[in-house]
């Protein structure tokens, strides 16, 4: 059966996102396009019925807050395949699709002898969305072993390589959350896994977690179990309740203010930055300032981790935005520090 794809085929109006996001936000899309592949992608954009419309690119909708309904085109990425593109003396290199589930990725990469990335298991969402915020946990940073990406570049129309400078990756941030913030579909990543490993285990709550199993010398897929158990341990699963991961990023501040807030507050968690600056534990900050396990509404910081906002039940956008700027106002209040959300805000409202 021979059968040209058609923007009619995969164009559909009106389609709630709610599960689209992680956060289980109700919203609604305009329009709305999964699309596997480039072909589909270009018809979908050439429709006459979607001509300048604002676009949202959405991966598994685990770093976005959905603040009212979209008014434009969402576009699904549904790019799949993994799979060794190449091989030299010194490392293995991985592609997968955009669409592919991350933690799927990762445990494949495993099981089939290519260690590197186990530090990152359990991180929810796909390998399209991973560059954009660069990803990272328990010591390590997706940047760090970041090859290549392919990306459709949504106003040329035409499709672009990304190398690892081209990304501009800092913590949780890249190009494609600022300069290229909403113009590219991230159809494909590479990874260079080198071919000598070493475990990270220099965290402590890794550490812990495999000292307490007896394991002195962890595999990779032994070190990702150890991360799998930790995360469950801590972190909400976004399937059994609406959270978006850490809801804010880690605050940098200057070693005055460090010093300043050492003084005042005794037990302040602080990680030296290679520009001489602090990096501070927003989870803590936010304990503190008395919203670990507290509601707003129907959102509240987590009773295990203050760093992550979850959905009770039957929040909107709009109250999730409400507990963001009451959690920073308290915490400017109390320690003068200015915390920045960490997942990606999007709606009309
Ligand atoms: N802490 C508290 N109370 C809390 C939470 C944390 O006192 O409610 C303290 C901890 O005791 C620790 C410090 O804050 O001393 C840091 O906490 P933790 O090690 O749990 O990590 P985090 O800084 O809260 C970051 C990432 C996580 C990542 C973990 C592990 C950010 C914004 N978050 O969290 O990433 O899993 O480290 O590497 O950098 C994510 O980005 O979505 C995410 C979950």
């Amino acid at each position: 059966m021979s059968h040209a794809t058609t923007s009619a085929d995969l164009l559909r109006q009106n389609v709630a996102l709610d599960s689209f996001n992680t956060l289980r936000l109700p919203a609604r899309a305009a329009w709305f396009a999964a699309v596997d592949n480039v072909d589909g992608l270009r018809a979908i954009l050439d429709d006459p019925r979607i001509q300048g419309l604002p676009r949202l690119v959405i991966g598994g909708g685990s770093n976005l807050v959905l603040t009212g309904d979209f008014p434009g085109l969402v576009l699904h990425v549904a790019f799949h395949g993994r799979t060794r593109v190449q091989e030299d003396a010194e490392a293995f290199y991985i592609r997968a699709g955009g669409g592919e589930n991350w933690h799927d990725f990762v445990r494949w990469t495993l099981e089939m002898g290519w260690p590197g990335l186990e530090n990152l298991s359990l991180i929810p969402g796909t390998v399209g969305a991973a560059p954009v915020q660069n990803i990272g946990a328990y010591g390590l940073e997706m940047a760090e072993y970041f090859y290549s990406l392919r990306a459709y570049d949504l106003e040329t129309g035409k499709t672009v390589g990304f190398d690892k400078r081209d990304c501009a990756f800092g913590y949780r941030d890249s190009f494609f959350k600022q300069a290229g913030k909403g113009r590219y579909l991230i159809a494909a990543v590479t990874f260079r896994l080198p071919k000598k490993w070493k475990p990270v285990t220099g965290y402590v709550d890794v550490s812990r977690e495999l000292e307490a199993q007896g394991i002195a010398a962890p595999t990779p897929l032994q070190l990702s179990d150890a991360v799998i158990a930790v995360r469950r341990r801590k972190l909400p699963d976004p399937a059994e309740i609406g959270n978006a991961g850490s809801f804010f990023k880690n605050p940098v501040v200057s070693a005055e203010d460090h010093a300043r807030l050492a003084a005042a507050h005794p037990g302040l968690p602080s990680y030296p930055q290679a520009d001489g600056r602090m990096k501070l534990a927003a989870g803590w900050l936010i304990e503190q300032a008395g919203w670990k396990g507290r509601r707003l509404g129907p959102v509240g910081c987590y009773e295990k981790q203050a760093l992550v906002l979850v959905n009770h039940g039957g929040a909107t956008g709009a109250d999730v935005l409400a507990a963001s700027v009451a959690v920073r106002l308290d915490v400017r209040a109390r320690f003068g520090v200015d915390l920045e959300a960490e997942p990606v805000f999007v709606g009309s409202a």
